[in-house]
């Protein structure tokens, strides 16, 4: 999960307006954020990187746990002293909160337009309706929209990695997750325009593509002749450049096959890492969850993994405290852990979202100190196991791709290996977007640090 502030260098052109945009959530909000900005810009609007020029702010925001959500009336409130100082600035929340709460964040009265996920197309027209003095809001959710024929203008400015989104919408309603009601149903994109912008990204100079849906490995595309699964697509992708690495996200236990574990031994332009949120290591804690999976089935996925490429990482995202969780119940996460050995998780204490099946049927029995505390071990024990991950690859040699340059030095370069640790070595003759072999001198939590060798 990522929090950032984009922003480009603006385009110094006096008849265009400047919008400013910050993204909230998940990997699947920035790549919206991209989408937006393409349909602004062709709108007469250009990024600006200080929000006190701006004319126009969006906020693209994350309703998954109740602290995403306050940290976005927060802003609200920063946004509304803004507004005091400039009078014609307007400010615009889309994504999934203003899907979730839609005219309530016009009643707050900062709030100019609210913009659902599946709305961005009729931004302009929203723009448009704004500046006649009414406030704006379209929340409808759509069973087609993928966006797939607009390129989104990229905002990460290191040029080497970028989003590409695959497909939009959940339909597994675990019973924890808002994702469902705030982004819709399932719906697939078109594979040939998936293509088409990861050609057009290496033409750019990109080296790398994460194909991105809240469970990729349901992909589902007919053809007239063909049906495209999530292992073909991947296959398809891998075949445009060897020199272009595929990553994916994210992947749900239940729905991960064997044909996708074999298309990453097909290519080593795959990445060998996956995501394999696990939420809960107690079967009775997954069914009320409504995962659909059991932790024996889970074990055999991450043990067919392991067979077929044993150099591969594993990364989880957990759940502690869910509704009814027991001491015996979060023992048994730990035990998971300790057996799949992850080299990183996303470990966050359950947050009851209104209207979920959660919310209506199991009670948030786990008190507040228990939960604190189950996440505290839950820490504790993923840091042992990113270090011993971390250890094991001391003396190998690895090929990094360089993302830029390290925060702490800038005679250091930054980048990550195929199996996503992030990896520091001496800049020498090397720069942004190349490969490199880098042997693995030391290590810390989180960082593999290293020499280029050749
Ligand atoms: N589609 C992805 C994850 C999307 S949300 C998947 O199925 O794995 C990212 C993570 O947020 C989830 O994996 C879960 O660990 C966490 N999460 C979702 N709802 C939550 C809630 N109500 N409280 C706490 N964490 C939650
Ligand atoms: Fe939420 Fe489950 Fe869908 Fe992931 S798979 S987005 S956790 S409902
Ligand atoms: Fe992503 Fe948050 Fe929405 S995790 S899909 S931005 S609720």
């Amino acid at each position: 999960m990522t929090n950032k502030f984009y922003s480009v260098k603006p385009i110094l052109n006096k008849n265009l307006k400047q919008v400013y945009i910050e993204t909230y959530g998940c990997q699947m909000n920035v790549s919206d954020s991209e989408v937006v900005l393409a349909v602004l810009q062709s709108n007469n609007y250009s990024l600006c990187k200080d929000i006190n020029s701006a004319s126009l702010i969006f906020i693209n925001t994350c309703s998954i746990r109740e602290n995403a959500e306050q940290r976005i009336w927060a802003r609200l409130e920063y946004f509304r002293s803004l507004k005091k100082k400039k009078r014609e600035l307007k400010v615009g929340i889309l994504g999934c909160m203003a899907e979730r709460l839609k005219e309530k964040l016009i009643d707050h009265g900062v709030v100019d337009i609210v913009a659902g996920p599946d709305s961005y197309r009729h931004l302009p027209k929203l723009i448009e309706g704004i500046t006649k003095g009414e406030k704006q809001i379209n929340t409808i959710l759509s069973e087609e929209e993928t966006y797939a024929d607009i390129s989104p203008i990229r905002m990460d400015k290191n040029g080497v990695s970028a989003y590409i989104s695959i497909m939009r919408g959940c339909n597994n309603y675990c019973s924890y997750c808002v994702v469902p009601y705030v982004r819709g149903r399932e719906r697939s994109r078109n594979p040939q325009s998936i293509i088409k912008e990861a050609k057009q990204l290496l033409e750019n100079g990109y080296k790398e593509v994460t194909l991105l849906g809240q469970n990729v490995n349901s992909y589902s595309w007919n053809n007239s002749n063909q049906h495209i699964t999530f292992a073909m697509l991947l296959e398809m992708v891998a075949q445009i450049a060897p020199s272009l690495r595929v990553r994916f996200s994210t992947s749900h236990p239940k729905d991960i096959d064997e044909s996708v574990i074999k298309a990453i031994v097909k290519y080593p332009n795959i990445c060998k890492h996956i995501h394999l949120p696990v939420q809960s290591g107690s079967n009775t804690v997954l069914k009320r969850m409504n995962r659909k999976y059991t932790i024996e089935e889970y074990l055999e996925r991450v043990k067919l993994i392991k067979e077929l490429i044993p150099e591969c990482t594993l990364s989880t995202d957990i759940i502690t405290g869910f509704s009814g969780e027991s001491e015996q119940d979060h023992q048994e996460t730990l035990s998971i852990m300790k057996e799949v050995g992850y080299y990183t998780a996303f470990m966050f204490q359950y947050s009851e979202r209104p209207n979920t099946t959660a919310a209506k049927k199991y009670p948030d029995s786990v008190s507040e100190q228990d939960k604190n505390r189950r996440l505290n071990e839950i820490i504790e024990l993923q840091h042992k196991l990113s270090k011993i991950s971390n250890n094991e690859d001391l003396g190998k040699t690895f090929e990094v791709l360089i993302e830029g340059t390290s925060k702490r030095s800038k005679e250091e370069l930054s980048g990550r290996t195929s199996q996503n640790k992030v990896c520091i070595f001496p800049a020498g003759e090397h720069k942004v977007g190349d490969y490199v072999n880098v042997k693995v001198t030391s290590c810390s939590l989180a960082t593999l640090k290293g020499v280029a060798v050749n």
